[in-house]
């Protein structure tokens, strides 16, 4: 029989610590209920805090962009080395196995692609998202484009509005307006602006000064990787961002269209969960890709 001190400190259930006393160690986010924290305990690792987000999302807008031609080829066989898989219902559903375990960002606003680049987006039914039991939802801001800024900031809000009811975390994805400059005066407005909306997650770009938009963001700041770089200087941009504050990566096409796509998974989580520095890293990567 346990003892009350036992029983306090969660022994008797054979806990070092006890359970109801553990920190939740995602920034801006203890405040939320149990399920929306489980879900997020679920994307970022517990012990580097940080996340590495496959996206391969890219296809909704730029149709079969260079490999992203055949997702179940290309994407599927890396999704065991990712912390979490970002996609739409479309690829996920007909390209990745319903056994893969990995957590979900799923991309829930949908409507334009970039041969208008309209970002005149509309959300796809909430049930789509508990369906395929996604750990997270994105949908894109487009904060400084006159045409869609109301509509995307609309659409979000209303995102958090139903992932509140069920518990389930919003990532917001900073669009870049075409007459912005990509600075952080401008990717620190648009990620306070996800914030603000009630985001959990922030997707935005890396720039110099990026430690100001992470510390004026109450949330987790993970960045996208952008057009493709030399696997070094792909490893540097995560690494530079880490250094910043950022809680990791969602990256797609630094890692889908590099020579050894898993090579490069594998070097870029030893930048953002065992701090390896970036010749370090591709010191790895290279020895994996041979
Ligand atoms: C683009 O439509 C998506 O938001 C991507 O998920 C995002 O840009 C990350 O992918 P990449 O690292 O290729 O920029």
């Amino acid at each position: 029989m346990a003892d009350t001190d036992d029983i306090r400190d969660g022994k008797s259930f054979g806990l070092d610590t006890p359970a109801s006393t553990e920190g939740f160690y995602l920034k801006g986010l203890n405040n939320n209920d149990w399920g929306l924290k489980n879900r997020l305990s679920r994307i970022f690792n517990k012990k580097s805090g940080n996340t590495v987000m496959l996206a391969f999302d890219h296809g909704f807008l730029m149709g079969p962009t260079s490999g992203l031609e055949r997702i179940d080829l290309n994407i599927a066989p890396l999704a065991e080395e990712a912390d979490c898989l970002m996609g739409t219902r479309g690829m996920l559903r007909t390209s990745i196995p319903p056994t893969c375990s990995k957590p979900v960002c799923l991309r829930t606003d949908t409507g334009t692609t970039i041969l208008t680049q309209m970002n005149d987006n509309v959300l796809i039914d909430e049930v789509e998202a508990i369906n395929i039991n996604a750990s997270a939802m994105a949908a894109m801001l487009s904060v400084g484009e006159k045409e869609t800024e109301a509509i995307t900031i609309a659409n979000f809000s209303r995102l958090v509005d139903i992932g509140n009811k069920y518990g389930i975390p919003v990532m917001g994805v900073t669009a870049v307006g075409k007459d912005m400059a990509r600075d952080a005066r401008y990717f620190g407005m648009a990620s306070r602006v996800c914030a603000e909306n009630g985001a959990s997650i922030v997707k935005t770009y890396y720039t110099e000064g990026f430690e100001k938009v992470v510390a004026s963001c109450p949330v987790p700041v993970v960045i996208a990787g952008g057009k493709k770089l030399p696997e070094l200087e792909a490893l540097e941009l995560c690494y530079n961002a880490i250094q910043c504050g950022a809680a990791g990566v969602d990256m797609g096409r630094n890692v889908f269209q590099s020579e050894a796509p898993l090579a490069m998974m594998k070097a870029v989580k030893s930048v953002v969960h065992d701090g390896l520095k970036p010749a370090e890293a591709f010191e790895f990567f290279e020895s994996l890709s041979k």
